[in-house]
């Protein structure tokens, strides 16, 4: 496999860990806040459709896969048996282990810092999500695939939309910063996943990303 790509995600979200947990907190001039609830108003939307999904009694462990700094995980935290956050970030799982101590649910999450595509897992999760990870991902098939195999009731992810006004903005300002982005049609979603082994359960657009819930198809 391409090992640069990947070197050079990791390397920015090395960099922007504590700019980007900022989206999440609120820790920043009202003026950038502001900036978020409008330009970002999907990534919110995305976190409360994903918590509601993953919400459900009969999800009882989670695989949260490109964690970031875990903020997915403190909801989730509190009603499951088992939630392992990954990323290949320390800076983020350092982040995400603060934000766990201060939530109170440090004991029931797990962070690892790992690439998932060298993570050994020898455990399957009853969700594994993906969100806001295969902006970076230049192999999505084995990408998706392992998430695929991992899951036994469902498997969420995310991508963005390839035909919107922020995909060439986000494709300069990321190249620019030394990080590569990925964009997708609908129909290209639907392709990887019969690609990868898992049925399309809905697809949805929220604001200027793809939102999926699919279980595996072998299931
Ligand atoms: C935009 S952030 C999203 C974080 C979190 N899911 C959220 O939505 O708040 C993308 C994260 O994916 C991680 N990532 C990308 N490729 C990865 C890989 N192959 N293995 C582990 N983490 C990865 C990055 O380090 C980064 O923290």
């Amino acid at each position: 496999m391409n090992q640069v790509q990947p070197a050079k995600v990791k390397g920015y979200w090395e960099k922007i860990a504590a700019e980007f947990d900022t989206i999440y907190s609120g820790e920043k001039s009202p003026f950038k806040c502001w900036l978020d609830k409008v330009f970002r108003a999907d990534m919110y939307e995305r976190y409360r459709l994903t918590v509601e999904e993953c919400g459900a009694d009969s999800i009882r462990s989670v695989l949260d896969v490109g964690t970031g700094s875990g903020r997915f995980c403190l909801p989730l935290a509190k009603g499951k048996e088992r939630i392992l956050g990954v990323d290949f970030s320390q800076p983020m799982i350092d982040i995400a282990k603060k934000r766990a101590e201060e939530a109170g649910v440090a004991e029931k999450c797990d962070f690892r810092v790992a690439d998932f595509m060298e993570l050994e897992l020898d455990e399957a999760f009853d969700a594994v999500i993906a969100i806001g990870v295969f902006d970076y991902i230049n192999k999505p098939v084995p990408f998706l695939s392992k998430m695929a195999k991992t899951s036994v009731v469902k498997v969420v992810a995310t991508f963005p939309i390839l035909w919107s006004w922020r995909a060439p903005v986000r494709w300069v300002r990321l190249n620019l910063a030394g990080c590569p982005v990925y964009f997708f049609t609908e129909a290209k979603v639907r392709k990887l996943c019969a690609e990868s082994g898992l049925a399309v359960k809905s697809l949805k657009r929220v604001g200027k990303i793809h939102f999926l819930v699919a279980t595996p198809a072998q299931r």
